[in-house]
């Protein structure tokens, strides 16, 4: 072994080593409703989830998030908890759990669970509790407020499906706070009791053996404590949610969120260090950065949503990158999400023949990825006829094409009937292009985007300067976007992504360009030199390793 190669290997090795799993693994998330039904109900469930760890071995990721698993009468499709430490029966027991944990943990594979602090159901048993007297103990684990005095509701806040977020409790007279559907009354944050005892549920799965936790909606759990109204959203349209009318100026994002957040992260550092704590967090980046927390004890990852929205053009993506990248703390890790469970597909917003430039994209950035099941195979927003919708989002504002169960169906894993999703009858029609879009065909095809997936996440599992080095753009215009990845001691990689359907050119003025193909959207180049100029075609992308 050469002194040059001893070294590069040393170094690269202490760079990978040095850095959490989180951080240089990649996040897989899992709407277990729509992964793998084992009992032919129609619906997924943790059987499912553990029958299907062989795809995700394959594949190669780090860590499963579990959208929520818990007993639930479902009215937000599991974000409405009615018990915090149990399992729904559709999902299966306990002992499912459990087996799917170990199974995973074997396979080196982490298990993170939806934790969702701000509201549980309206059958919970603390709120039956809670609304049946005034003076019942666990009365202000909840938030209620008399009507104003001229009968009017305590304040302008409004419901994010629709509607106002104050519900009339007839039996005692006084209004709850429910800032989702009225089946989802708001925690009391400010209660002591209701910190403790929402921790504990952090400390039951942590000594389960849990890896971290993604936290539902953490900047809305406190509100502002004189309960003000919300002042008007001058950038107001019509086809935006009935809720974004107002700013949430007091209903969301108090000062006091912080310390929440801190005594979540402290939850987890009671355990060891290597479990991890991401948060669901929609703000503009300097407050979403205050996440982090002033000294980073705070959430490990808030999340970066921000390639959910932008439009699909390589200028407005590089700034975004940068400006993130910029903001973030001195010691803050990147994250990227392309989709998830309450936004359409990214195959859907970009276009199928975009979305291997999307995974490319995703894989490549500094920080740690989520993929959303399905995304891997190019799965599509399924339309859904009307009398089909399940989602209250959808339900409650019709009109606004508002629905999120496009974006939830069923996982395409064969080409038999239901997608060898399930047995029985799937609770959510499945897209019609399962036949070919699917696992078990695209596994076979070097040419398809999971093959793709597998390619570059097995790459960065293997570079260190793809798993934690530097970024840096290149070039970006309307067409294409280039960015290095660098590392001391390691290789450096050029991306170059064509973000549309021309062709397009590239090359460096004042720099010779030599380097090998690595990775390419159409395989057939790959392992082929470039120098000086590259031709790209339409939907084109390339990961080249730097001479
Ligand atoms: C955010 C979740 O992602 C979404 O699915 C849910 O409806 C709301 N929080 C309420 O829990």
């Amino acid at each position: 072994m050469s002194f040059y190669w001893q070294k590069y290997c040393s170094l690269s090795n202490m760079t990978i080593s040095n850095n959490k799993w989180w951080q240089t693994g990649i996040i897989y998330q899992v709407y277990p409703r729509s992964f793998q039904d084992s009992n032919g109900d129609g619906i997924g469930d943790l059987k499912g989830v553990l029958q299907r760890l062989d795809h995700l071995q394959w594949l190669g990721i780090e860590a499963i998030w579990l959208s929520p698993i818990y007993p639930s009468p479902m009215a937000d499709f599991g974000y409405d908890i009615s018990d915090y430490t149990g399992i729904h029966p559709l999902f299966g027991s306990m002992e499912d759990f459990d087996a799917l944990l170990q199974a995973a943990h074997e396979r080196g594979i982490k298990i993170l669970l939806d934790f969702v602090p701000n509201h549980t159901s309206d059958q919970h048993p603390w709120f039956l509790e809670s609304r049946s007297s005034r003076t019942n103990p666990k009365r202000d684990w909840y938030i209620w407020k008399d009507a104003c005095q001229d009968g009017s509701l305590p304040n302008n806040w409004l419901c994010v499906f629709g509607g106002n977020a104050w519900e009339w409790d007839e039996n005692t007279q006084q209004y709850y706070y429910h800032a989702f559907l009225k089946e989802q009354p708001d925690l009391n944050w400010r209660n002591p009791e209701v910190e403790t005892a929402m921790l504990n549920v952090m400390r039951y799965w942590l000594k389960k053996g849990v890896d971290g936790f993604r936290v539902d909606v953490l900047w809305y759990v406190i509100k502002d404590s004189q309960f003000r109204d919300n002042l008007p959203n001058p950038d107001y349209g019509d086809h935006m949610p009935d809720f974004e009318q107002l700013l949430q100026t007091y209903s969301t994002e108090q000062p006091e969120v912080h310390d929440i957040a801190r005594k979540m992260r402290n939850v987890l550092e009671e355990y060891d260090d290597e479990r991890v704590l991401i948060a669901e967090v929609y703000l503009p980046l300097q407050q979403l950065m205050a996440y982090y927390g002033t000294d980073q004890k705070e959430a490990h990852l808030p999340f970066n949503f921000q390639l959910l929205s932008l439009p699909w053009n390589a200028k407005q993506i590089a700034t975004a990158i940068e400006t993130y990248e910029a903001a973030l703390p001195a010691t803050g890790w990147p994250n990227w999400v392309l989709s998830n469970h309450d936004r359409p597909r990214i195959a859907t917003r970009a276009g199928y023949q975009q979305a291997k430039i999307a995974a490319m994209l995703l894989l490549t950035l500094r920080g740690t990825p989520t993929i959303y099941y399905g995304d891997e195979i190019g799965m599509q927003d399924v339309l859904i006829p009307l009398d089909e919708i399940q989602d209250p989002q959808g339900l409650n504002m019709p009109g606004k094409d508002l629905s999120r169960d496009p974006s939830r169906t069923p996982m395409q894993w064969d080409d038999t009937q239901h997608a060898g999703f399930t047995t029985g009858k799937p609770w959510l029609r499945l897209s019609e292009n399962y036949a070919h879009i699917n696992v078990a065909a695209e596994k076979e095809d070097p040419h398809s985007i999971l093959s793709l997936y597998r390619r570059l996440i097995h790459l960065r599992k293997n570079e260190p300067a793809l798993a934690a080095g530097e970024y840096t753009t290149v070039h970006a215009d309307d067409q294409m976007l280039a960015f290095t990845r660098s590392l001391e001691g390691a290789p450096l990689f050029l991306i170059v992504l064509n973000l549309t359907a021309q062709p397009c050119q590239f090359k460096l003025f004042n720099f010779s360009l030599k380097g090998i193909v690595e990775i390419a959207t159409a395989p057939e180049i790959e392992g082929s030199m470039v120098s000086d100029e590259i031709h790209l075609n339409g939907n084109e992308g390339l990961l080249i390793r730097l001479a």
